[in-house]
Formats: C-alpha cells, sequence, structure tokens
C-alpha cells in the first residue's frame, strides 16, 4: 500500500505514489475524465480520474460518486499550475467508502439561514474550514504567547455564585436546589490567583445571556484572560498591544494560504505592532461630536456605530481609556485626581471591528469594593472570598480579557461572529 500522505504536505511526495483519504468535494464529469475536487481535512486538491489511465472497476467507482462521498484515493500527485491549489492527483485506484446521499449544500449560492441550519455540514467547506484553521492558530498563539512570558493557566470556574459584568446578562441554572450562573468572566478567581502565582491566566467558555441580536454577540463565547499581580493600567495596555501583534503576525505567518482563501487584504495587518494609539474616552467623546454624532453626551456608552466610526480613525486597534467609573463594573480602580473615571481601557479593533479587548486596573480597597458591591446591588455574602483578597497582602493589580470570536472575526474580516466559531451559540439559537 502507497504511503498515506495528507494533502497540506504533498508537495513532498510530487511523484511517488500516494494513498490519500477523504471527501469528494464536487465531481465533474467529462465523460472519460472525471475531475474531482477531493478534500481531507487539511486542504483540497485536484483529482483526476483519466479513463486509459485507470482500471474499468475504478472508472466506474469514479462515475458513481456523489458530492461528500467518502473514498480513499491512491495516485500520484504533481505540481500543475492550472489546477486550483497548485497540485493535481491522478488517480489509479478509488475505494469508496460511502457513496453520500444527496447533498443539500450544492456548490451554488445558499441563504445565511439555511447554511446555519446545516452548519454541521456548511463546516466542510473551503472558507469554513479556511476560518476554522485560522482560529486554531489565534488560539495557539495566545497560549503560546502568555505560557512564552511567564504567565500559569489556571482554570477558572464555570459553574458560579455570583456575577462578574452585571446582573444583567446571567446565565442561571439550578445548583442542588440554590441558584447558580453560568461564568460570564474568570476575572474575580484570577484576582484570587495571582495572589498565589503572580501571573495567570484562564482561557475557557464564557457566557453572556445577552438579549441583543448583533454581529458582534454570541450567548458563549471564548475569552482569555491575563492579570497579573504589580500592576497598573498602563501595564496592561503595553502588555495587550504586544499580545495582539504577536497574535496577528503568527496568524500572516502561518495561515496564508487560508487568509487567501477566505479573500482577507492582509495589507492591513501587516502593520499592527507595538505602540497602538490611545485615546481617552472624555477625547473619544469630542471624536465623535465632530464625525456624525454631535448628540452624544459624555457619560453614554458606545454602541456599535460609535466603536465603528472610532477604530476607522486609526489604522491601528486604538486604546479608549478612562472610562467613566459609572459606565464600568463595580471592580474597577478610581482614578485618584478625578474619580468619575476608572483605570479600564477598551481595544477597539481596526477597520470598524470594535472592541475587542475590555480590562483595567482592579481596586485594592477593600472599604470602595464594599461600598461598590452595595452601589450595584450585588449580593455582598457571594462576594466575601472576593473581599478577603483585599484583607491579605492586597496589592495594585491589573488585566483584561480578549474575546476569541471577534478577534477571529477581525482578522478574517468577517461580516459576523456566528462564522468565527464551529457551533454558535446566539439568542435563540441553539441547534445544531
Ligand atoms: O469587556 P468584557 O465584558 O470584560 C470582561 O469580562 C472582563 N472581566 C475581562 C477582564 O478584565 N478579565 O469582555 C471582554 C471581551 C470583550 O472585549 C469581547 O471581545 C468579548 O470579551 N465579549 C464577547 N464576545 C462575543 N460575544 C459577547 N456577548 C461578548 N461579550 C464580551
Ligand atoms: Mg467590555
Amino acid at each position: 500500500m502507497p504511503e498515506m500522505v495528507s494533502i497540506q504536505d504533498i508537495a513532498a511526495h510530487l511523484g511517488k505514489e500516494i494513498t490519500l483519504r477523504g471527501w469528494i468535494a464536487d465531481h465533474t464529469d467529462k465523460g472519460r475524465l472525471h475531475f474531482l475536487r477531493f478534500r481531507d481535512g487539511t486542504g483540497f486538491i485536484q483529482a483526476v480520474v483519466f479513463e486509459k489511465d485507470v482500471s474499468p472497476e475504478t472508472f466506474s467507482a469514479a462515475k458513481k460518486l456523489t458530492q461528500e462521498s467518502s473514498v480513499i484515493l491512491t495516485g500520484t500527485p504533481r505540481a500543475d499550475a492550472r489546477a486550483p491549489g497548485g497540485f493535481e492527483l491522478s488517480v489509479k485506484t478509488i475505494e469508496i467508502v460511502q457513496i453520500a446521499q444527496d447533498y443539500p449544500i450544492s456548490p451554488k449560492e445558499h441563504g445565511v439561514e439555511f447554511l446555519m441550519e446545516h452548519r454541521h455540514l456548511w463546516l466542510r467547506s473551503p472558507r469554513q474550514h479556511a476560518i476554522l484553521r485560522v482560529r486554531a492558530t489565534i488560539i495557539k498563539a495566545i497560549r503560546d504567547w502568555l505560557d512564552q512570558n511567564g504567565f500559569t493557566l489556571v482554570d477558572t470556574p464555570i459553574l458560579t455564585p455570583a456575577a462578574v459584568e452585571g446582573t444583567t446578562t446571567l446565565f442561571e441554572t439550578e445548583y442542588f436546589g440554590a441558584p447558580a450562573y453560568l461564568a460570564q468572566s474568570g476575572q474575580l478567581y484570577n484576582e484570587a490567583d495571582i495572589m498565589a502565582l503572580g501571573k495567570v491566566y484562564c482561557f475557557g467558555p464564557t457566557f453572556r445571556a445577552e438579549k441583543s441580536k448583533t454581529r458582534r454577540h454570541l450567548t458563549e463565547f471564548w475569552m482569555v484572560e491575563p492579570e497579573w499581580a504589580f500592576g497598573n493600567l498602563e501595564d496592561y495596555m503595553n502588555v495587550a498591544e504586544q499580545f495582539v501583534s504577536y497574535i496577528v503576525q503568527t496568524v500572516l505567518r502561518d495561515r496564508a494560504a487560508e487568509m487567501k482563501t477566505i479573500e482577507r487584504d492582509v495589507a492591513k495587518l501587516e502593520n499592527i505592532a507595538p505602540p497602538f494609539p490611545r485615546i481617552s474616552y472624555t477625547d473619544a467623546v469630542d471624536l465623535l461630536k465632530q464625525k456624525g454624532f454631535p448628540d452624544f453626551n459624555w457619560g453614554d456608552d458606545f454602541g456599535a456605530p460609535h466603536e465603528t466610526v472610532i477604530s476607522e480613525s486609526f489604522d491601528k486597534p486604538v486604546f479608549v481609556h478612562h472610562y467613566p467609573t459609572d459606565m464600568k463594573a463595580f471592580y474597577m480602580e478610581r482614578d485618584a485626581h478625578n474619580p468619575k473615571v476608572c483605570l479600564s481601557a477598551d481595544l477597539l479593533a481596526a477597520e470598524g471591528y470594535g472592541e475587542i479587548i475590555g480590562g483595567g486596573q482592579r481596586s485594592a480597597d477593600l472599604n470602595y469594593l464594599a461600598a461598590q458591591i452595595a452601589k450595584h446591588k450585588l449580593p455582598r455574602a457571594a462576594y466575601e472570598w472576593y473581599l478577603d483578597l483585599r484583607k491579605y497582602g492586597t496589592v495594585p493589580h491589573c488585566g483584561f480579557g480578549l474575546g476569541v470570536e471577534r478577534t477571529v472575526a477581525w482578522i478574517c474580516k468577517l461580516d459576523h461572529v456566528r462564522e468565527t466559531i464551529a457551533f454558535p451559540r446566539m439568542l435563540e439559537k441553539i441547534y445544531p
């Protein structure tokens, strides 16, 4: 049996007989010649079955192949500039694993509603395949950068007794007769973990019962959250710009073919390197007033159209810092000179993509936090452990959370986060 290889390694096997295992993405019958667009999970290749080169059994097997039939091919690959992908396989034998039934997704255009209902099959298309490979590389880059820069991974719980980012988006569940909530963020646990380990990160699914139907919101999304002791707002922005630049440059290096498949113009990503521009919330409000939002008031939250205008004003991601204290979560440290604003910053991605990171410096002050918990009407008992952290060796500290799906959407330049994860969870959408 010839050596089993993957399409992604095909260049090392030109001129030698090999075996490929996978599926028929498309089949064109030209009489004595059959063109098979074949995929194996690592890539796509054009396979040709020429009547005069194969046995009658192989030729009749080729004729039967429907879209998505699973097969094992043997044949010889060679470089061919005319073939999509640059290589072509001259098929010698075909072993049919299954002849697929009529496949619902044909190469013609389909509406997105239909494709989302068939997400379990849509994943097989070249574009979705490429996006998922970029996503995997983004996640690997995230882990590599943090692991190489002194952060220890500490997993945080998903079942939790209390809110982090406010009570309005909590998914409630029942925990042996008492209410519990799916984690909105691992941050509060990270704050305990840094007092043991210095620099940590958690990385897992987080949940928001968002009632908003936007192109940026999922109800279940993946967030990486680095947190460290003895860090301030400035430190956070310095770390985050290094981190995001590394992620982007890793994708450009390792996923060039996939970026081409999704037709992403990478020119705008090539210049993503520190330093990133930084403007205060107050200056961002002035910018909005000049750029089409004359009635925007200081203290209002940015919606998607506002974020888009701000981010389109810069050619790199931009930090907006010192948000109004009342706009942000209870744990944010206040500015010592102006307590109306806090030591928070969001990173808005370039090209109009809006917020991909939220973070800042946490209050180290026991009395202030106790007052904030009361002010935000949070149940004090569920936060006693968190307040303990301010009793036993409290230190200034900071951290941030980067949403994986919004990062994928920006780097791949996608219209909607629904294509950034294999099985998105959105308002009124849990199938498949
Ligand atoms: O700004 P957020 O809510 O910040 C936090 O949760 C902090 N506790 C993080 C921290 O400081 N450790 O969320 C952080 C990021 C957002 O910038 C966004 O990228 C993503 O998480 N995110 C969402 N992504 C998809 N759908 C949603 N509903 C999201 N909500 C937040
Ligand atoms: Mg935020």
